[in-house]
């Protein structure tokens, strides 16, 4: 396609129309040039698939959702999740599927943390990155959203999210940033809210600076359903479509462009951009076919390796046809296996846990609750099955009325009554299994004391009866590891007391502290901490062998050590790679995931992992030169198998001539210049001059003993400017 032809042949109606949707699940083509709209459908846990006229769905598979499937810690399967996804697209005719989302986790309270990968920025940015190169590898476009800082849902649509450029480019940008470098992504979704007073659809320094700027972004960038809320200041700061269509073409719009407020070569690059996405999804060619059925396997074996096991006191693997005790609805009729809102689809096959534990052992159902309702009937059935068997598998987690889109949680505890449910099982069945169906971090305080296994099944889609099943009862060994810390109480959370705010600002005062960040530097106790699942099998690690134990800031190392199966089943381990900055100028985390690798390995097996790092590893931003810098010196190489399981501490010298240090001014006192020798020699410079060396051994700041030098030896006005300008005289 000859895009710049094509914009030459276009009248301005036709550019002004391709700024807004032709309707809800549209983007204008050119139909005169033959240029064919693109179809978008939601997702990204599979494809919504919207019948064209009524509103009714086609089915498709339903994957796990995004906590669940960054659990997995496989970027193969986060490919192979967004091929299929990819496919489905393809079958129904669909260029652009809405998602992934890589929003941040400052709470877990806020809705949306089931639809977003983990709390840390490293994990999500893999994540997406393969997730999007497997739906692009069909020639269908993705959305990666919601950029950026929208970590709430509550007021989402007008709350300014205040948060400093270091934190906004360590942790918030940095998903977007890795998915565009791995993965580019053919389009990004503006988010509702404002960054520091600006909304995210006209903010010109998170649109044009960074994303269109710093990071080349060559995409489209489209507003979420509704986040317009100026459109010629939309349109001038970056925005490429306004979403969802139909979008009048205004007057004020058609004079913003004829008065060239909205210059000609703005309007060519929105329309450059839309007809680039064209040309990159009509691509794809005929519909194809697809067999959902063995889709559906796929998703179950992104369900087996997404599910966490978080306490296992013996009693799991069950023994295949013993006497089960299954209770709650979730395991039924009720089961919870996507969140609410625009990621809610049309799933092909829902797998109901029932059916298939039913199939392994001898089951006793009870369906005890009706989402979060008990009532004295269904407890005492209940009561009767626990009492009957020989274990217990209760199936809890939240409802979709307490997690959704659209809203925050009000609080991170299950159900009241599930679990005063659990209590009383306990009181006449002690070998319980709990289950949990939910898709954030929540407080197990009531749950671990009366559970001698717990089971993290997230939202594990429409596939996850049977996974659920073999990982009972032993066919499959558990290999999921938490992308999200649990904390042990809601109080202990980084932006507790502060989320979701009231007014129309939000600060994000726990900064860069968020996540394990957070829970490290406080050293606080944890339930679960991030990276954190066990095996019905044991590991060991060696000790790292690097390939450099010094090295420049522009060079990378390897680090490799062996990982071995020294348990008596086959499985597979997460091991993980943080680095620790041991001196730096600017306070940063205790550790930062910067590698981690899946393993599987037989009985007895080892298997040698190298990982690689390099300089953005090493590296911080650093708001006063607006760039990531790499600080000389030591650093600490971590291996684990979980942010608190560490295995090894390894240092390593990394040599840099970036120096982070503040901007000096004048205000600054003698004895904080002379910590710098460039400053230094300026101010002896001075004292040379003067011959006043015992002035500055004091503490205030030079521009005061300047004025005293400038009165004792009758300095004038531009003597002394003469003098300040020496002293700030740049390196
Ligand atoms: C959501 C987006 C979604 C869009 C279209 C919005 O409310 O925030 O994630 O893609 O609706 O359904």
């Amino acid at each position: 396609m000859d895009i710049k032809k094509i914009i030459s042949q276009m009248t301005l109606e036709e550019k002004l129309s391709m700024l807004g949707g032709r309707d809800g699940w549209h983007f204008y083509g050119v139909e005169r040039l033959g240029i064919p709209d693109v179809r978008v459908c939601d997702g990204p846990h599979g494809v919504r698939v919207h019948r064209e006229k009524a509103e009714e769905y086609d089915p498709a598979t339903n994957f796990p959702t995004a906590s669940a499937l960054a659990s997995t810690f496989n970027e193969d399967l986060l490919r192979l999740t967004g091929e299929t996804i990819g496919k489905e697209c393809r079958h129904y005719g669909i260029q652009v599927l809405l998602g992934p989302g890589v929003n941040g986790k400052r709470s877990p309270l806020a809705g949306r943390n089931f639809e977003y990968y983990s709390e840390d920025p490293y994990l999500s940015g893999k994540m997406a990155a393969a997730f999007i190169n497997g739906v692009q590898s069909q020639k269908v476009g993705t959305s990666l959203k919601h950029y950026i800082a929208n970590e709430q849902e509550n007021s989402r649509l007008f709350i300014s999210s205040k948060v400093d450029e270091r934190t906004l480019h360590e942790l918030y940008l940095t998903p977007f940033e890795m998915a565009i470098k791995e993965a580019n992504p053919w389009t990004i979704m503006g988010s509702y809210n404002r960054i520091n007073g600006v909304y995210g659809c006209e903010n010109e320094h998170t649109l044009m600076n960074i994303l269109k700027g710093q990071l080349k972004y060559d995409g489209l960038v489209v507003s979420d359903w509704g986040a317009v809320n100026d459109k010629i200041e939309s349109h001038k700061h970056g925005l490429d479509i306004q979403m969802p269509g139909p979008v009048e073409i205004t007057e004020r719009l058609r004079q913003a462009v004829l008065s060239s407020e909205i210059t000609m070569a703005n309007l060519d690059d929105h329309v450059e951009r839309c007809l680039r996405l064209n040309e990159r999804v009509f691509k794809q060619g005929q519909t194809i076919d697809i067999d959902l059925d063995k889709n559906h396997k796929i998703a179950q074996e992104v369900a087996r390796e997404s599910i966490v096991l978080l306490k296992n006191d013996k009693i799991l693997p069950l023994k295949k046809n013993s006497k089960v005790a299954l209770i709650g609805r979730f395991a039924d009729d009720q089961v919870r296996y996507n969140g609410g809102g625009s990621s809610w689809m049309k799933a092909y096959k829902i797998e109901r846990p029932l059916e298939a534990i039913s199939s392994r052992a001898k089951v006793i159902y009870a369906a005890a609750y009706d989402q979060e309702k008990t009532t004295p009937k269904l407890t005492q059935a209940a009561l009767s099955a626990a009492a009957n068997s020989k274990t217990v598998v209760f199936f809890t987690g939240t409802t979709a009325s307490m997690e959704s889109e659209g809203f925050d949680r009000s609080s991170i505890n299950l159900p009241k009554q599930h679990l005063e449910l659990l209590k009383k099982i306990h009181k006449v069945n002690p070998n319980i299994v709990v289950v949990l169906n939910n898709g954030a971090a929540l407080d197990l305080r009531e749950v671990l004391p009366y559970a001698k296994a717990v089971v993290e099944a997230w939202l594990l889609g429409s596939a996850a009866g049977e996974p659920i099943a073999e990982i009972l009862f032993g066919e499959v060994n558990p290999s999921g590891k938490l992308s999200e810390t649990f904390p042990l109480q809601l109080e202990h959370t980084p932006a507790y007391g502060n989320f979701p705010g009231l007014g129309d600002e939000i600060v994000y005062t726990e900064g860069l502290l968020t996540g394990y960040r957070h829970y490290d530097f406080r050293k606080l106790e944890v339930m679960a901490p991030f990276g954190f699942g066990l095996s019905y099998t044991s590991f060991k690690l060696s000790k790292p062998r690097l390939s450099k134990t010094v090295i420049e800031h522009d060079e990378t190392v390897d680090i490799r050590f062996d990982v071995t199966n020294i348990g008596k089943r086959e499985g597979s381990e997460v091991v993980q790679l943080y680095v620790k900055d041991k001196v730096s100028y600017l306070l940063r985390p205790e550790k930062e995931l910067r590698g981690f690798k899946k393993v599987h390995l037989k009985v007895g097996e080892t298997k040698t992992v190298t990982m690689t790092l390099g300089q953005r590893d090493f590296a911080y931003y650093v708001p006063h030169l607006g760039r990531f810098v790499v600080e000389s010196g030591e650093f600490d190489l971590i291996i684990g198998t979980s942010s608190r399981d560490i295995t090894s501490i390894t240092p390593i010298q990394v040599n840099s001539p970036d120096k982070v240090r503040p901007h000096l001014t004048l205000e600054y006192p003698y004895t904080q210049w002379i910590r710098y020798p460039h400053e230094k020699t300026q101010v002896e410079k001075l004292i040379e001059m003067t011959h006043k060396p015992q002035w500055w051994e004091a503490e205030p700041p030079l521009s005061r003993w300047l004025n005293n030098l400038k009165h004792e030896l009758n300095w004038s006005e531009e003597k002394l400017s003469e003098i300040k300008k020496m002293l700030m005289e740049e390196e």
